[in-house]
Formats: C-alpha cells, structure tokens, sequence
C-alpha cells in the first residue's frame, strides 16, 4: 500500500473513532439525565432499597459509557499521532478491541440492572467481564502503538 492512501486509511479510522466517541458520549450523557430525572421524581423502581442493585448498574453504564467514549476520542487523536510503524492489522484490532469495550461493559451494567434478583443483577452482567477484557487489549496495543512498537 502506498504511503499516501496508509494516511488516508489512518484518517478514516480516526475520524470514525471521533464520530463514536461524540455520539456515544451525547448518549450516556443523556442517561446521566435520565439518572437525574429519577432522582427528581423520587422513582421507586430506581432509589427504594430493594433496588438499590439497579442503581448501582444504571450509575456504573453511565459512568463507564460517559468515560470510555472520552476513551474513544483520546484513541481517534493517538491514531492522528501514531507512528508509522504501528501496522494496519495492529490499528484495526485496536480500534475492533476498543468498539467493542464501549459496547459491551455499559451495555453489560444497563443490562444487569434491568432486571435485578435481590442483590444480583440480571445476566446481561455476563457482558461486562468480555468488556473488560478487550478494553484491557485495546489500551495495551493502543500504549504499544504509539510507542512505535
Ligand atoms: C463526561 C461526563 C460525565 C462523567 C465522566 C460522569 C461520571 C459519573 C460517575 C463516575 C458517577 C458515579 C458517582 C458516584 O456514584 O460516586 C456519576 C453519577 C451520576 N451522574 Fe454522571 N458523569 C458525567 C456527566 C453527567 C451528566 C451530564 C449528568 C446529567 C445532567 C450526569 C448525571 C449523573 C447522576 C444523576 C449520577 C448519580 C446516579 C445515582 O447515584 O443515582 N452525569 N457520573
């Protein structure tokens, strides 16, 4: 591939980057006002006690979502920056391993919140640990990118 169109791909994918990471993060702000809304109509179904599981799954969504799509926005700019050496394959299961991350761990809390069993969040928890996992991928061939390595 020529140096020319490797850039060109490299903007792409950066620009792609930064179009997720705006929307997602208008998104999961919006649950935080949602959260606030519940909290202004004193909801039962999110503040009693007894569902106090869901509103720690609900809280950690939007917290994990709001953040990782800042997440999102930092990788968008490390691909402007990155070194030429960080290779096309090591680029695209970056950018797979962080879409999936963003996916998966709020999904993952909003999921186990909807239906909660006592103190045990539902199974759509079970997304959460996937999550993890790719996030923890994704940061390290991220950090090993850009060292140029
Ligand atoms: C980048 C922006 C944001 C980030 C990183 C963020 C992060 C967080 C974090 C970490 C918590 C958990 C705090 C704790 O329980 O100790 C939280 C809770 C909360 N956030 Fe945000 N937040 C953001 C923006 C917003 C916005 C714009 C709103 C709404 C206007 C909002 C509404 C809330 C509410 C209502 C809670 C409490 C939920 C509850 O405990 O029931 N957040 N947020």
């Amino acid at each position: 591939m020529s140096k020319k169109s490797k850039v060109r791909e490299g903007d792409d994918l950066a620009a792609r980057h930064l179009r997720i990471g705006w929307w997602s993060l208008l998104l999961f702000l919006f649950l935080g006002v949602v959260l606030e809304t519940l909290h202004g109509f004193k909801v039962g179904f999110y503040l009693d006690v007894s569902n106090e599981t869901r509103r720690l799954m609900w809280t950690l969504a939007h917290a994990h979502g709001a953040l990782l799509s800042l997440v999102h926005i930092a990788f968008a700019v490390s691909l402007k920056y990155a070194p030429e050496s960080w290779n096309d394959d090591g680029r695209t299961l970056a950018s797979r391993l962080h879409t999936a991350a963003l996916v998966l761990l709020p999904l993952g809390f909003f999921a186990g919140g909807l239906v909660i069993h006592g103190g045990d969040p539902g199974l759509g928890i079970l997304l959460v640990p996937p999550g993890g996992i790719a996030l923890f991928a994704a940061v390290f061939l991220t950090a090993r990118g850009v060292s140029g390595r």
